[in-house]
């Protein structure tokens, strides 16, 4: 098995259909989009795809399109040349200019204010960019794989996203199950993560107990791969014996049956330090605070829509509206429906 193959822990059916895409979306000069929920392993798959091909070689760039500053995007991603603005004393090579012969992953791509989305549909439109202050163009060869954790074409409803763009980089869409939909995923990838965090921490041969097993089989793990690698890594830096029981594992026993929570969502306090200013943080808080809440709510309601809603308080459209915006799907919470097949891969 080559390398990139053993990073993606999983062999359910839908994990491994999408996985099996990887050498036919490499190969492939078009973009890629990589649509998912947060932590179902976007970046890992862009990386995949990147080194899984004849690009391996050359540079994997990735670009977080939510922390690039509005009036600094172009100068970042097509460079400039010496004397195009006051201060530009030397000649700088951009985005596109490093990664040519290799890829380029726009991470969070459903952030890229209009401004930006305008200037990457005409580099991709041109295969060629001209960095600022320069009046000769330079053709690149570069692999657009974007991702994105919110639902493009819904953006592109709400007029958010430029519909053209959309179509540009939607050429080849993969859709990344979440975690509750392939939940026999849970256990090898859990023990890979005790594993390795047990190394880490120079803790050899932790076990999980069949409790610990159970408990996470029973939760909807709204940030799922990451919550479960965040849940062990804790779990095993906090372990005293050689076996972690279900109480070592910090996540709830049984998803809320009455009122909602209140949930606090895995990971707030790295957004919380991430840099970024005050509008920046806040939308992420509501957008983490939106998926967790809705994937708790839809858990709880076994995939109900009018249920949900009802508990919501939200009229049904409005609710059914925030679901399609955070890409989540009903049937992946339903006990009694297994996700289709086109749904979760
Ligand atoms: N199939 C997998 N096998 C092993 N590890 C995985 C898998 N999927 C995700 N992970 C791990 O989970 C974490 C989150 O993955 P990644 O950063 O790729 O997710 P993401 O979809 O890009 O998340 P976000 O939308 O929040 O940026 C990483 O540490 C990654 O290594
Ligand atoms: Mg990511």
């Amino acid at each position: 098995m080559s390398h990139w193959e053993e990073t993606l822990i999983g062999t359910s059916r839908c994990f491994l259909q999408v996985k099996s895409k990887i050498p036919l979306l490499s190969r492939s000069k078009s973009t890629v989009l990589i649509s998912g929920e947060t932590g179902t392993g976007k970046e890992l798959f862009a990386r995949a795809i990147h080194y899984s091909g004849e690009r391996k070689g050359k540079p994997f760039v990735p670009v977080n399109c939510a922390a690039l500053p509005d009036h600094l995007i172009e100068n970042e991603l097509f460079g400039h040349s010496k004397g195009a603005f006051t201060g530009a004393l030397i000649e700088k090579h951009g985005l596109f200019h490093e990664a040519d012969g290799g890829t380029l992953f726009f991470d969070e791509i459903n952030s890229l204010n209009m401004v930006a989305q305008s200037k990457l549909l005409r580099v991709l439109q041109d295969q060629e960019f001209r960095p600022l202050g320069s009046t000769k163009s330079r053709a690149v060869d570069v692999k657009i794989v974007a991702a994105t954790n919110a639902d493009l074409r819904y953006l592109v409803d709400a007029r958010q996203f430029r519909e053209d763009l959309f179509y540009r980089l939607n050429v080849l869409p993969v859709v990344l199950p979440p975690l509750r939909a392939r939940r026999e995923d849970i256990p090898e990838l859990a023990s890979q993560f005790v594993k390795r965090s047990a190394e880490e921490f120079g803790k050899g041969g932790i076990q999980l107990s069949s409790g610990a097993i159970t408990k996470m089989m029973n939760y909807a793990w709204p940030g799922n791969v990451r919550e479960l690698e965040g849940v062990i890594h804790r779990a095993v830096a906090m372990a005293m014996g050689e076996t972690l029981e279900a109480s070592d594992l910090d996540v709830p026993d049984h998803e809320p049956t009455g009122s909602i929570a209140m949930y606090v969502p895995d990971g707030l306090e790295e957004i919380l330090i991430e840099q970024g200013g005050f509008q920046e943080t806040k939308t992420k808080m509501i957008d983490e605070f939106e998926r967790a809440y809705l994937t708790k709510l839809l858990s709880t309601h076994q995939g109900n829509i009018s249920k949900a809603a009802r508990a919501a308080r939200k009229e049904r459209r409005a609710f059914q509206r925030l679901l399609h915006k955070h890409g989540l799907d009903r049937r992946t919470f339903s006990a009694a429906e297994q996700p289709v097949e086109t749904l979760a891969c």
